[in-house]
């Protein structure tokens, strides 16, 4: 039998928001493996996601697959990627409670936090973050705005992390990880996938390229997966999101729908030691959607 074994790693899990979102998945399958987990979450939502690791209500969805037990985190740490240092933080969120009262929210405190309490090694970063204030709107009604906001949050950030994480992933014993994950409306039209994602998804797959490119020599992977439609609350935030997942659910080679929890299994792979010569690389996790060119008829 191959294990995937990722005892004593430190995983950080960027963009846990929920229990329903591709991030949650991913951590439960880390967490199986045996990684230690660590997640950078929203400042506005790392209450509800502190309550979701510790609810009785919510006991059934922290349990792992492969009876591996129940999932638990060492620490929820607040992080905003849209801000590299509280320097760049605006005068009206620097006076938003909702956010003050967590201090430094910014991907440098976040990664000041990591040096601090957890001895400053991290062996897996996962990028599941992405948004667009302007999501329903076609690409030719996006303001500039909208689309350089989805750009910052939704493609520079993975730069921005990885460049503050940098010292503490590269030369683990085993190489370190890192995983984004994107969309096929980053190779092609994708009818409503505007507001500047299309493109946020296009930018990430290059900047994860080029990253693997820039910190190979330091043994550190950035690979992408690239998922099939799955209803996530940010993605219900699209509108068509259903009929998006009936769609490729009836083109596909699979003709069905993707799980989170597939896309969680496939990011335990990348990051573990069965993917070691992988980086730079798209994988779709789609059933196959992407190789088609010509769809059956959907009744
Ligand atoms: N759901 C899909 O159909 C689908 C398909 C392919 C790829 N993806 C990608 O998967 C990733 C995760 O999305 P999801 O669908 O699981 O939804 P989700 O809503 O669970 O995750 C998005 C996360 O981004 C976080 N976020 C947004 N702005 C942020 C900011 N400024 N700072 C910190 N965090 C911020 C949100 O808090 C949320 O937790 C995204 O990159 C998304 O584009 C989703």
């Amino acid at each position: 039998m191959i294990p995937i074994d990722l005892k004593g790693k430190l995983a950080l899990v960027a963009g846990v928001g929920d229990d329903r979102g591709f991030a949650w998945y991913i951590s439960k399958a880390l967490a199986a493996a045996g990684a230690r987990l660590v997640f950078a979450t929203h400042p506005r939502l790392v209450n509800v996601v502190g309550n979701i690791l510790e609810r009785d209500l919510d006991k059934e969805s922290r349990q792992l697959p492969f009876g591996a037990g129940e999932l638990k985190v060492e620490r929820v740490l607040p992080c905003d990627v849209s801000y590299d240092t509280m320097a760049d933080v605006d005068e009206k969120t620097l006076n938003d409670k909702r956010f003050s009262k967590h201090g430094d929210y910014s991907i440098q405190g976040m990664a000041n936090t990591i040096a601090k309490d957890f001895g400053g090694g991290v062996d897996i970063f996962v990028h599941s973050i992405a948004f667009s204030p302007e999501i329903k709107n076609k690409a030719i009604d996006t303001s500039r705005k909208a689309y350089l906001t989805a750009l910052s949050v939704s493609s520079f950030s993975l730069t921005a992390m990885l460049k503050a994480l940098q010292p503490f992933m590269e030369h683990r014993p085993d190489g370190a990880s890192a995983i984004a994950l994107s969309y096929l409306g980053g190779d092609r039209v994708v009818p409503h996938y505007g507001g500047g994602m299309s493109t946020a998804k296009a930018a990430l797959q290059i900047d994860a390229k080029q990253l693997a490119s820039n910190l190979g020599p330091k043994n550190i992977r950035v690979n992408i997966i690239s998922a099939g439609p799955y209803a996530s609350r940010a993605a219900s935030a699209i509108g068509d999101i259903d009929e998006m997942v009936r769609h490729s659910a009836a083109c596909s080679p699979l003709p069905r729908g993707i799980t989170p929890e597939e896309v969680g299994n496939t990011a335990a792979f990348l990051c573990s030691p069965l993917a070691a010569a992988i980086t730079g690389h798209v994988l779709y996790v789609d059933c196959g959607y992407n190789v088609m060119g010509v769809f059956p008829k959907v009744e």
